[in-house]
């Protein structure tokens, strides 16, 4: 497809200038298309009835999935969105006083909440790998600190503050040379890179639908590895992810469904498996050559801009471009960018506060580009920024 094509099949790029896609992307026709036909049988015939003329749809979405990560349609649960998606693995994990959380720097606030809460809940104790010069995690270090008290590595594959890529498979490689389960958040990833999950060699891995997949608002989806499905018990259940199979018993799935609820949104599940395909129609290698060049020539326009700072780091980058302005704060800019149609997101300090911390970050603007943006976008975007900055 060409650049003209995709552009057309992508109606939000006659209205804005969208460099939040980090935040949610915008969706091709296709996927909302495909979202509208839905709701319109549910409409027509009924929900029920609609999601059983569905399910082939529905189940196109498994596969689809099971397709971009190379594992089973087994291995893969539809939830609402990453943060349930990662909830569920991580909070099905049984953790006991003493043993050892491993995670990284840049680790996402909500996955770092959930694991002072463990903490607090059960005595295990949560631990930073060091991070290398350029902001990774340092897989030496942490091949070194692994123990028998290990439990769980828990990383965030793109942090949601920065262009910075961890060496997801590296960790892999490490966890598997122990043991030990690894836990991807792929949420910023998925939709911008390959996510072969035998190259990442990890557990479980969670991601969401609406940001660099294009699909729809609340959706997510998980996998787990099939070795790994029957070892971690869902915190929540209901009658789906379970069978009531006497008074007092229930036995519960034995394939990542059992990670899901009944009732689901439909429509936006038809939807994000439609935009599982077009991304792997184009193709993700091809994808995350574009996005990185396009960040790549952004960080570069952005740095040559006075007073402005660009605050990413990391050796391989992603899409997601950050920075900050001498005099004036992030959600001013971000606002004067939206008044003139640029689509932006501001990142806080408290989304990832110990990175922030360490490298003593204020807000940032986080511009985050896609396949379908442009180099004259890109060139707009400082424009219509220096115009913002000089008043
Ligand atoms: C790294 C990371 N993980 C998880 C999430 C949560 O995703 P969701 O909003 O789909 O639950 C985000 C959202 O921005 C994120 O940046």
């Amino acid at each position: 497809m060409t650049l003209e094509t995709l552009r057309e099949e992508t109606p939000g790029t006659q209205d804005v200038l969208h460099f939040n896609n980090a935040g949610a992307a915008l969706p091709p026709q296709p996927v909302v298309d495909a979202q509208i036909r839905h709701l319109q049988r549910e409409a027509r015939i009924g929900g029920y009835e609609a999601a059983a003329d569905a399910a082939d749809a529905l189940e196109d979405t498994y596969a689809a999935l099971a397709d971009m990560l190379g594992c089973g349609t087994d291995e893969v649960a539809l939830v609402e969105n990453a943060t349930r998606a990662w909830d569920m693995a991580f909070y099905g994990m049984d953790f006991d006083a003493g043993d050892r959380i491993l995670t990284s720097r840049a680790a996402y606030a909500s996955n770092y909440i959930a694991f002072l809460q463990v903490a607090e809940r059960t005595g295990a104790q949560v631990d930073v790998v060091p991070s290398t010069d350029t902001g990774e995690i340092d897989v030496n270090a942490l091949r070194e600190t692994i123990d028998d008290r290990v439990r769980l590595i828990a990383l965030t594959h793109i942090p949601t503050n920065g262009g910075l890529v961890h060496p997801a498979a590296d960790v892999g490689a490490i966890a598997a040379d122990a043991g030990v389960p690894f836990l991807l958040d792929a949420c910023q990833s998925a939709g911008q890179r390959p996510l072969p999950v035998d190259d990442l060699q990890c557990t479980m891995l969670s991601g969401t639908g609406r940001k660099y997949l294009r699909g729809p608002r609340g959706t997510g989806f998980l996998y787990v590895d099939r070795n790994w499905i029957e070892r971690i018990e869902p915190p929540l259940l209901d009658l789906y992810a379970a069978t009531w199979t006497s008074p007092d018993t229930y036995e519960i799935r034995p394939d990542a469904r059992r990670f899901e609820t009944f009732e689901s949104h439909v429509a936006g599940q038809v939807g994000l498996g439609v935009a599982v395909r077009y991304a792997l129609n184009l193709g993700l290698d091809a994808i995350r050559e574009r996005v990185t060049a396009l960040a790549e020539t952004l960080r570069t326009a952005l740095a040559a801009v006075d007073g402005v700072t660009v605050a990413d780091t990391g050796r391989v980058r992603s899409g997601i471009t950050t920075f900050y302005a001498e005099h004036m704060e992030a959600a001013e800019i971000q606002a004067a960018l939206r008044e003139r149609d640029v689509n932006t997101s501001v990142s806080t300090p408290s989304s990832t506060r110990l990175d922030a911390e360490a490298r003593h970050l204020p807000d940032l603007v986080r511009a985050s580009v896609h396949y379908y943006n442009t180099e004259a976008e890109i060139d707009r975007f400082v424009e219509t920024l220096k115009d913002v900055l000089t008043g």
